[in-house]
């Protein structure tokens, strides 16, 4: 009986808490604006990624709700952890105060100035997105609170004047994205003094973003532990000399390049993955050029559309050994053959992808062919193959031509005259004889026997 009593009790007891936290949650769906509740400008809260044990966690979402700054109090409610505010109508940051905040999106509105004491009640920030603003100048005590922030995206704005040392407070910062300010490259020697060292960059920072900036140079740190620098679409002609060692992901797609060569890869011997796409000046991989690069494991030239040479000791002349490379992307670039000497490197890749390519299929051909990947190669030339896979083109059908062609040309022109003189002599003795001809069918019978028209005596007689 006492056992009994005591389930019941429990029973009970855990019902009335589970009841309660339901209330919790009932009453947190509509919790900011104070001011706004209950109206179409109320941000809804939700306790969602938070465990059933553990510190709460509240995410606020504010998106799309036409806010102005100053429509947001200050005091945010408890727990909070996660507050969105994009897609509104903010020109300026407005005061928050919190201890529990560790983001904060401000995306996607009008702000065009980060003050001194924006994040100054916020000492746990640990994420923070402006991008999409308007923000044109960053002073240098921008970001001075923010001793914990780990992520900062100041990406598709108008910056073109940042402080010197202004990151020099972000003592954690991981990532760093100045992407599509178009303008950067007017930012105090951007292009010509050691970046890190310049805005007081955290050296451990992990990943760097500078895509679209006008950048036709950047210094960085040898030393730096950088793992991703993205500085694609930028006017660069060459690899940066200076830049982190152990750098492991580097993408320099769209920018000025012409030729892929050694002088400019010894620079970035560590890199495992290589982004050298939409190259558009691009036309040709030298010899050697992938000499210093071991450590890659994946390279795509991805719609570099005038990549049409790739040196058949682009690896070097003897040695091909020591080589990482597993992956490397060919699609939409304009190459139509492959040297075979490149064989004992392909061989070991697991992807190789020719989609797109204008392939000659010829005995040179052959050896790709049998390398038993699926490239989604398809044949251009010859004429006969043209549109095929070169995965379901028969082998025997790789040939190339020993003779050159104007022989095939001679060889097809003697035949039609052979022909046309022989067609001649036929019809030549197929003539019919004409003498025999006459004097068989002419006889008197034949319709065609001579007639003679005598005058009409009956008519004469009137006269
Ligand atoms: C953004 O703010 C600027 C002034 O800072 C103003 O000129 C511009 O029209 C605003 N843009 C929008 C889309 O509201
Ligand atoms: C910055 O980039 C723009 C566009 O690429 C270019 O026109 C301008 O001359 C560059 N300015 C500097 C200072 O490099
Ligand atoms: C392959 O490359 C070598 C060395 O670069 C060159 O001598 C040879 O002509 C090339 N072969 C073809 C078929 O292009």
């Amino acid at each position: 009986m006492k056992k009994l009593f005591l389930i019941i009790v429990a029973l009970h007891v855990i019902s009335f808490v589970t009841s309660e936290l339901e209330d919790a949650n009932e009453i947190e769906k509509f919790c900011y604006p104070e001011a706004f509740k209950n109206s179409r400008k109320s941000c809804e809260c939700n306790n969602d990624n938070a465990p059933p044990w553990g510190v709460r966690a509240v995410k606020i979402d504010c998106s799309y709700k036409s806010l102005k700054s100053n429509e947001l109090s200050e005091v945010l409610p408890l727990y909070v952890d996660n507050l969105d505010l994009s897609w509104n109508a903010m020109v300026e940051i407005p005061q928050f105060s919190s201890d529990s905040l560790r983001l904060l999106n401000l995306m996607h509105n009008n702000i065009s100035v980060v003050g001194a004491k924006n994040f100054a009640k916020l000492p746990n920030l640990r994420e923070l997105y402006l991008s999409w603003n308007s923000l044109q100048i960053l002073e240098a005590n921008s970001f001075d609170q923010l001793a914990h922030l780990q992520v900062l995206d100041l990406s598709h704005n108008n910056l073109h004047v940042m402080a010197v040392k202004m990151f020099a407070p972000l003592k954690v910062l991981e990532s760093l994205s100045l992407s599509w300010n178009r303008q950067l490259n007017q930012s105090q020697d951007i292009q010509t003094v050691d970046f890190y060292q310049n805005y007081g960059v955290n050296m451990n920072l992990s990943s760097l973003r500078l895509k679209a900036c006008g950048l036709n140079n950047i210094i960085l740190p040898k030393e730096a532990t950088l793992q991703l620098l993205d500085l694609r679409r930028n006017v660069l002609k060459k690899i940066p000399e200076h830049i982190p060692q152990n750098l492991e992901i580097l993408d320099l797609s769209d920018n000025l390049f012409e030729t892929f060569r050694k002088e400019d890869t010894t620079y970035i011997a560590h890199v495992k993955e290589l982004y050298f796409e939409d190259m558009s000046s691009l036309t040709k991989v030298e010899q050697n050029s992938f000499e210093p690069l071991k450590s890659l494991k994946k390279v795509s030239f991805l719609n570099s559309r005038r990549l049409s040479s790739f040196d058949g000791h682009a690896f070097g002349e003897k040695s091909n050994e020591g080589y990482s490379l597993r992956t490397i992307i060919f699609r939409g670039t304009a190459m139509r053959t492959f040297n075979s000497t490149l064989s004992p490197i392909f061989t070991k890749l697991t992807e190789l992808d020719l989609n797109g390519l204008p392939l000659h299929c010829d005995c040179h051909m052959r050896w790709i062919k049998e390398l038993q990947l699926e490239t989604n190669g398809r044949c251009f030339r010859p004429s006969r193959l043209k549109g095929m896979l070169l995965s379901n083109v028969r082998s025997n059908d790789l040939s190339c031509d020993t003779w050159p062609t104007w022989v095939y040309g001679l060889i097809i022109l003697g035949l039609i005259i052979l022909c046309s003189g022989g067609i001649y002599l036929i019809v030549w003795g197929l003539r019919p004889n004409r003498k025999v001809q006459m004097r068989r069918k002419v006889g008197a019978g034949s319709p065609y026997a001579r007639v003679t028209i005598e005058p009409n005596r009956q008519e004469n007689n009137y006269y």
